[in-house]
């Protein structure tokens, strides 16, 4: 007898997620998306689409109004949140690290939920996370002598390195990167998703990472979710993220970059 084929796994699933504000904004509509593991999803989309709004509900940082996620086949919820939250690695658009302390300090941080308060304000980590967050420092390009270098005396694009040094500190299943090189020119842009996408490869990592540029969204992503005011409005892969689709994610505001005019031309 021929046996059933196994599902498949999405390890993130958003099922009719929609989110209205406090003061009435609604973000999301019934949004769907399952994202297998091991995927580099993009959501695309410009400023107040409702990108961070999708990624934060990942963590528990925002609570949908309607509808249900899961990781890992794990429905987000209060009482699931300390054990989800292990498994998610966050990386922020402004890095978010703690700028008075030290590249080792800052990657460290990463492994917080696996070490009591105590011992980390006291800066007690075991010797095997010290082991890897080296490793890290070297993985993310950086060197040595960084390791005890103030995060405020380092560049935007090393800054980013060692938020993306922080996020894989404890091996996540999911890394959820909100715009995480917004605040960067486009040639270290380049180089800090070059990383990310590598770290996430090597490791089978599943990425969910929003950005607003169309070209970099088409270089780096295995699949591209756009949203607009809400609503996914494509969900395909790179190739097939043609200019009529832009249109539909920008709405009648021109776009001007290189892969939109080589695509129409
Ligand atoms: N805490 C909040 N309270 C009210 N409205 C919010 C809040 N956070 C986001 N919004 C609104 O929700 C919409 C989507 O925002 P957001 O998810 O931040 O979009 P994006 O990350 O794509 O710029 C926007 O209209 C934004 O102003
Ligand atoms: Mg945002």
């Amino acid at each position: 007898m021929l046996e059933a084929p196994a599902p498949v796994m999405h390890m993130l699933a958003f099922d009719t997620v929609g989110m209205r504000y406090a003061d009435g904004t609604q973000a999301l509509h019934a949004v769907s998306l399952a994202v297998p593991a091991g995927q580099f999803c993009v959501v695309l989309g410009s400023s107040g689409a409702g990108k961070s709004t999708l990624l934060r509900m990942v963590n528990g940082l925002v609570t949908p109004s309607s509808g249900t996620v899961c990781v890992a086949g794990v429905r987000v919820e209060p009482r699931a949140l300390r054990g989800v939250r292990r498994r998610i690695g966050m990386i922020h658009q402004q890095f978010n690290l703690v700028q008075r302390a030290t590249v080792a300090t800052n990657v460290l941080c990463g492994a917080l939920p696996e070490v009591s308060t105590a011992a980390a304000l006291a800066g007690c980590f075991p010797a095997a996370f010290r082991r890897r967050a080296c490793e890290l420092v070297a993985q993310v390009g950086l060197d040595e002598r960084h390791l005890h270098r103030r995060v405020r005396d380092l560049s935007g694009g090393q800054q980013q390195r060692v938020g993306i040094a922080r996020a894989f500190m404890l091996d996540p299943a999911v890394v959820i990167a909100d715009e995480p090189v917004a605040s960067l020119d486009p040639r270290t842009s380049r180089e800090v998703l070059d990383l990310l996408k590598r770290q996430a490869r090597e490791r089978g990592t599943t990425v969910l990472c929003s950005l607003h540029q169309v070209d970099l969204a088409r270089e780096y992503a295995d699949r591209i979710v756009a949203l607009r005011h809400g609503r996914i409005v494509f969900d395909g892969p790179p190739a097939a993220c043609q200019p009529s689709v832009l249109t539909a994610v920008y709405g009648q505001v021109p776009v001007p970059h290189a892969a939109l005019r080589e695509a129409a031309s």
